[in-house]
């Protein structure tokens, strides 16, 4: 891990390893480029799967990992965004739908279908959020950690806010941010695709 400074001062970490070979991962504030300017490497693209060690996550805490080209967050919630999340009444969404590859096109955008489950029979108290961390009005990432009028993210590119579920509730966004295919497989891996 280094640390460095940017130019107003604020302090930014940054953690990158490789994670099964392939991929890098980021913790903190990134603000990075539209994703159509990326150039993931062959072995990035040819990569169908991905396992993610979130042992060093502490709640309140995003990482940000590059799968297949593309970012994915993991954030593990804290209890006030668990709880911001699931008061939300789902008459007040913008996108109805869960957008969750991992349950029918049809499951609603509730808080419990937008959260990983833990591993085996551990209890879920919904802290674990797995997101691509792509906007859905054109393609930029979303700033995390609190961001935007919903306290989950914001993206500068055109003013789109999503609450701390990843769903999009005020800007030009359509659409909640997609949850890809994952799962816990064991109590701290998870495992994309
Ligand atoms: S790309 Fe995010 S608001 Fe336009």
């Amino acid at each position: 891990m280094s640390h460095s400074e940017d130019a107003s001062g604020t302090r930014r970490d940054f953690l990158y390893y490789a994670a099964g070979g392939t991929g890098a991962v980021v913790a903190g504030a990134a603000v990075w480029p539209l994703v159509n300017q990326m150039n993931p490497s062959a072995d990035t693209r040819a990569a169908s799967s991905m396992r993610v060690d979130v042992s060093g996550l502490e709640e309140g805490v995003q990482l940000t990992v590059l799968f297949l080209g593309k970012p994915v967050f993991v954030r593990r919630r804290t209890a006030a965004e668990i709880e911001a999340a699931r008061e939300v009444d789902l008459s007040e969404l913008v996108d109805p739908l869960a957008r969750n590859a991992n349950l029918p096109d049809s499951a609603p955008a509730t808080d419990a279908d937008r959260t990983l489950a833990p591993f085996g029979d551990a209890e879920d108290t919904g802290e674990w959020l797995v997101m691509q961390g792509v906007c859905t009005h054109l393609g930029c990432v979303p700033l995390g950690d609190g961001a935007g009028d919903f306290g989950g993210w914001f993206c500068p590119c055109h003013g789109s806010h999503y609450d701390t579920a990843g769903r999009i509730r005020r800007g030009p966004a359509p659409e909640n941010l997609p949850v890809p295919v994952a799962e816990f497989v064991d109590e701290t891996t998870i495992l994309l695709g």
